[in-house]
């Protein structure tokens, strides 16, 4: 638990909740927290939640301060949807997401028949999309709890509600200008953790949801990111990974604006705090002054995933984007000559309506040029409500599919290429798991983002060692601790 200004005790039920937040928000963890005694008193245990993530890791941050909400409220986490309280956090971003939800939803149903008790809530970008929601209200009556994207802080409020009314409970917002600070919030990992810098995406490229499910651009007040960081830092939190659709803008729209980069060099100074990445980098707004912050730290990791999308700058202006080929690949000259070590990863989506030959080519072209150290390879997917959706050019599936294989595999083949130039070096690891096939080995991470699999126990997570990378395996390496 992270926010020890929260405190449901002092709360006096029998006046009404406040209109403020998080105030109002910590009367109705109160409220809820009577109904879990309740629970336990007549059940001899307490009730039980599980949350699953489908999104990025903004939608992975939502879910920690979900999570820190059911846990004030006297809920205790469980393994799998056996629990009392299941919560599916959604994302929409390509159709495939969208499909493993409502296949989960569906075996929900014999879960609850078994468990008439048990509470079933849906959230995330989903939900923000009118059709899917006609669809739960007239398809899935037995969820319980529908919220969006912009008040997810208000979960406390709509299970009190849900609690006491019974009936399908529906609450999404439209858009928001509110950001609600200081509420609890449950890590998954005790020695890293994300940080929303900002919500929202103003970019709007042609293929993406994103802005109409997150709504507009806010960035979060540099003091609470700070105050936030400090506090990670305090209770044993060394690396910190700063959240954003789109980084670099951050700060331009504050009453007192900030550069992202300065943003950084505020963070750098927070001891404690051992390493800073930072996700996503739009390239059309990354600045000099980035660079040289970047170059000059200590702390800031030798990564960038900078999104290229494709390599065709027809297509780049179709998709809005805002960057040619050629300013992009000057871009990453610029980064590479400020710092040779950096490594480079990327998203690339195939098949974008209209899709040509020679603009696959061009995409293949970008990526022997890079050479990304690691690559995310996307389908073009049909978003309802985005520009690019209403095109009549839409690729034939089997030719996207074959430029898929292409370029997956030269991704790859060079991906495996670049991981392997490091075999032999000695270099830092941060623990962050005993390995999951192989209960002798420890997994953790290097700057540049490389997994490292090397003997070692628990107790070794969350802490830095000096690892001989001494075998490639392709994406990752075997090694051995040096000291
Ligand atoms: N804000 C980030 C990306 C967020 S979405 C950025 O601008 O880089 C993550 C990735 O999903 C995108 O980079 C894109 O490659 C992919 N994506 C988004 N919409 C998509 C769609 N309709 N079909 C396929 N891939 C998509
Ligand atoms: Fe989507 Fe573009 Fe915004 Fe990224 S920058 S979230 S791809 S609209
Ligand atoms: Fe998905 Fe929403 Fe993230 S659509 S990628 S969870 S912002």
């Amino acid at each position: 638990m992270s926010m020890k200004d929260i405190d449901i005790d002092s709360v006096n039920l029998k006046m009404e909740p406040l209109k403020s937040e998080p105030e109002r928000q910590t009367w109705f963890m109160a409220k809820c927290r009577q109904y879990t005694e309740d629970f336990e008193r007549k059940k001899g245990r307490r009730p039980t939640f599980f949350i699953q993530t489908f999104g990025c890791q903004m939608n992975a941050k939502d879910s920690e301060k979900l999570a820190g909400i059911l846990i004030q409220i006297g809920y205790v986490e469980a393994e799998d949807e056996s629990a009392d309280f299941v919560l599916y956090n959604t994302c929409t971003v390509r159709e495939n997401a969208n499909l493993r939800v409502y296949g989960r939803l569906g075996q929900l149903k014999h879960k609850k028949k078994k468990n008439p008790d048990m509470l079933i809530t849906l959230c995330g970008c989903m939900m923000q999309e009118q059709a899917v929601l006609e669809k739960i209200k007239t398809s899935y009556r037995h969820v319980d709890i529908v919220f969006g994207t912009h008040n997810v802080f208000k979960l406390a409020e709509l299970l009190a509600t849900r609690l006491e009314s019974g009936g399908q409970i529906i609450d999404i917002w439209e858009g928001t200008e509110k950001i609600v600070e200081n509420l609890p919030s449950q890590r998954k990992h005790s020695f890293k953790a994300g940080v929303n810098i900002m919500y929202g995406c103003n970019n709007f490229c042609s293929y993406c949801i994103v802005p109409y499910v997150r709504g507009r651009e806010r960035s979060r007040d540099p003091k609470d990111i700070l105050m936030e960081c400090e506090r990670l830092a305090s209770e044993g939190v060394v690396e910190i990974m700063l959240l954003g659709q789109n980084v670099n803008s951050y700060g331009k729209n504050l009453e007192n604006p900030i550069t992202f980069a300065r943003l950084l060099r505020e963070v750098e100074k927070v001891e404690g705090i051992k390493r800073i990445r930072f996700m996503t980098s739009h390239p059309k707004d990354l600045s000099d002054e980035l660079i040289e912050v970047m170059r000059d730290s200590k702390k800031i990791c030798r990564h960038l995933h900078l999104p290229v999308q494709s390599g065709s700058s027809r297509l780049l202006k179709d998709m809005n984007r805002r960057y040619t080929k050629e300013q992009y690949l000057a871009l990453v000259d610029k980064l590479r000559q400020a710092m040779p070590d950096i490594s480079l990863t990327t998203d690339i989506i195939v098949g974008y309506p209209g899709e040509t030959r020679e603009d696959h080519e061009e995409t293949m072209d970008v990526v022997r040029q890079v050479r990304y150290d690691s690559a995310f390879t996307f389908i073009y997917s049909k978003r309802s409500g985005t520009p690019a959706a209403g095109r009549s050019d839409q690729v034939p599936e089997a030719v996207v599919k074959e430029r898929f294989d292409a370029l997956l595999a030269l991704v790859q083949e060079i991906a495996m290429e670049r991981t392997s130039i490091h075999e032999g070096k000695t270099m830092e690891v941060l623990v962050e798991e005993v390995n999951a096939q192989d209960n002798t080995l420890v997994t953790g991470r290097l700057s540049n983002n490389i997994l490292v699999h090397f003997p070692g126990e628990a107790s070794m997570i969350g802490k830095f060692y000096d690892v001989k990378l001494k075998e490639c395996k392709g994406f990752y390496y075997y090694g051995e601790a040096v000291k």
